[in-house]
């Protein structure tokens, strides 16, 4: 169990403060896997390292991590609608896969728009995500 002052210290680990970018070096638990055990079941948001999350699992089971804020106008994606492959944004319907592509069949000039997503995985009755630099990511937990 974390104390007040430690909690506080995870809490604001952003990506430019040196504990930050130390913990973004490993794999993190943020979840009960059990909360996002269903293809298609409601988003679930966490708080982690000063980033505000969406996770959720897709049609094919595909675990999701996205930023919580969808890119068109900040809208929180926990209000989202998880169903047939992606995310869909509640105000305008942006859809997005598991990896941030927009898949819905908006306006052929904005499909090229991106969410950042981070890798994320389930071992151990956990969701793990990673959000430090791709190049030197360490192998999933298992
Ligand atoms: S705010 Fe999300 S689609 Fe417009």
């Amino acid at each position: 169990m974390l104390r007040p002052h430690e909690l506080a210290i995870l809490k604001n680990a952003g990506r430019q403060t040196p504990h930050g970018q130390a913990l973004r070096r490993h794999w993190l638990p943020v979840l009960a896997a059990s909360e996002v055990a269903e293809p298609d079941g409601p988003p679930v948001e966490v708080r982690v390292l000063n980033e505000a999350l969406i996770l959720f699992r897709d049609s094919s089971g595909r675990l999701g991590a996205l930023d919580s804020y969808c890119p068109h106008e900040g809208a929180s994606l926990k209000w989202g609608t998880n169903a047939e492959g992606g995310l869909a944004c509640f105000i305008h319907g942006w859809k997005f896969d598991v990896e941030g592509n927009r898949v819905d069949s908006g306006a052929v000039h904005m499909r090229q728009v991106r969410t950042t997503s981070f890798p994320a995985t389930a071992a151990g009755g956990r969701v793990w995500v990673y959000l430090g630099n791709p190049e030197v990511m360490p192998p999933a937990p298992r």
